[in-house]
């Protein structure tokens, strides 16, 4: 069949590297991709947000399935509109989608299923939200409701850093998105993220995972988009997995379904973990990044066939053939990252490291210019390896990253040391 993935993170190079080994693949296009997709795969120029030009190219290209890696395009309602066009799609509709966009909207799913998440309240002025952590007290955390890349989150430790959040939200910093602001208990415990696929009925866990946020090892430094991740995530026993699904994310699904807006796609659950139990953080109606980048390592071709029975509605039909192992991905960033960064440094070695089913690096942000690979975002690289154990993982992957030569760039040394223990 033919494949369109919409994307061109590390995200959707780990998307496009399992599919390509699915036989069932004939042609695989990525849009936009990028220089490391483009390996293997076609990539073509199309503005992803565009429904529309989104249903032409498809129409073009005779594409039977489409796989959507990012939020924005599901925010934007590209499912809806690839669905009304007759297209399988994997992906939720911009409907079911505001699980991610509306922190506001979650919540009160969560108050509909009585699914256990933090205590919070609701507030479109300051004085009242200001009134609200005065009386709660710190720490306390501060949400914008809408979508806002990551950083529309404030764990406050202190009072006074929570209402200069409010100050920072109300006074248009976020723009739309810091309209309404939420406002929660804080949790503490230890964060892991767990990935279930859904056809809007059936329900199938595809693998736990944490990632680290930090800049800086030992997490420390300010909040990034991931700076590495294994999977699986210890933390969350087949207990606390099983409990997540009863108690918060089988009742999310019947709740959508319920409105009649079924949620389709993966519903990646950002969970916190104390004494045994899980409570809700975060939705997010797509694979994280750089998760999603373990999971493919360890589900490989199978991946294409549990999304195709997701898109299908036939999850029931289908299960994950696990095998005991363990993958790591260290993501290499531009030095200055998350702040101000120089874009173009040369990064050098890439072509001499092997890539097999147990190896690879994922593009994120690297361009070709006169045949050299050189580095155009944030998050550039990502380093992914498997292995028996996840020791083996770590040092097949850190074995990697020491071969890549590229003076620009930097990572974090310790990814996995909570699972590790070292
Ligand atoms: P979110 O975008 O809602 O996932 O929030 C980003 C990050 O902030 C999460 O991954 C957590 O590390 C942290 N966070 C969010 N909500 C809470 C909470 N209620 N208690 C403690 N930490 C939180
Ligand atoms: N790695 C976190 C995310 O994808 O949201």
């Amino acid at each position: 069949m033919n494949i369109l993935i919409l994307g061109s993170g590390g995200r959707e190079h780990a998307l496009a590297w399992a599919v390509k080994q699915n036989p069932k693949t004939d042609r695989l296009i990525v849009a936009p991709g990028n220089v490391g997709i483009a390996m293997l795969a076609e990539c073509a120029d199309i503005d992803i947000l565009d429904g529309a030009a989104v249903v032409t190219f498809c129409e073009e290209n005779a594409i039977d399935f489409v796989i959507i890696g990012p939020e924005a395009p599901l925010a934007a309602g590209v499912a809806d509109a690839t669905r009304a066009a007759g297209l399988l799609t994997f992906g939720p509709s911009a409907a079911a989608a505001r699980l991610e966009a509306s922190k506001a909207f979650t919540k009160a799913i969560c108050d509909a299923c009585a699914a256990p998440t933090a205590a919070y309240a609701r507030f479109t002025e300051a004085e009242p939200a200001r009134a609200y952590i005065r009386a709660q007290g710190a720490p306390i955390v501060v949400k914008a409701d809408g979508l806002a890349a990551g950083k529309g989150v404030i764990v406050a430790m202190t009072e006074g850093e929570a209402l200069a959040a409010i100050d920072d939200m109300f006074g248009g910093e976020f723009g739309a998105a810091g309209a309404e602001v939420v406002i929660e208990e804080f949790m503490a415990g230890e964060e892991a993220s767990f990935f279930i696929l859904t056809d809007g009925t059936n329900a199938l866990p595809i693998g736990t995972a944490q990632d680290h946020k930090r800049v800086g090892d030992g997490d420390t430094g300010p909040n990034t988009g991931g700076m590495g991740a294994y999977s699986p995530a210890p933390v969350l026993t087949a207990e606390i997995q099983q409990q997540a699904m009863d108690q918060i994310v089988l009742p999310t699904i019947r709740e959508m379904a319920r409105r009649g807006t079924p949620y389709q796609g993966v519903l990646y659950a950002g969970l916190m973990i104390e004494d045994g139990r899980a409570r809700l953080v975060e939705y997010n109606c797509r694979f994280g990044d750089p998760e999603c980048q373990v999971l493919m390592m360890r589900l490989g071709a199978q991946a294409l066939d549990l999304m195709l029975a997701t898109a299908e509605g036939r999850l029931n039909e289908v299960q994950v053939n696990w095998a005991d192992d363990h993958a790591l991905t260290v993501v290499m960033a531009t030095q200055g990252y998350p702040g101000a960064y120089a874009k173009g440094s040369q990064i050098r070695g890439l072509e001499e490291l092997p890539e097999d089913s147990r190896r690879m690096v994922f593009h994120a942000g690297t361009a070709q210019r006169d045949g050299r690979i050189i580095a155009t975002g944030g998050r550039v690289l990502n380093v992914t390896a498997r292995g028996t154990t996840l020791r083996e993982a770590r040092d097949a992957t850190y074995a990697m990253v020491d071969r890549i030569d590229w003076p620009g760039g930097f990572c974090r040394r310790d990814i996995g040391w909570r699972a590790l223990g070292d």
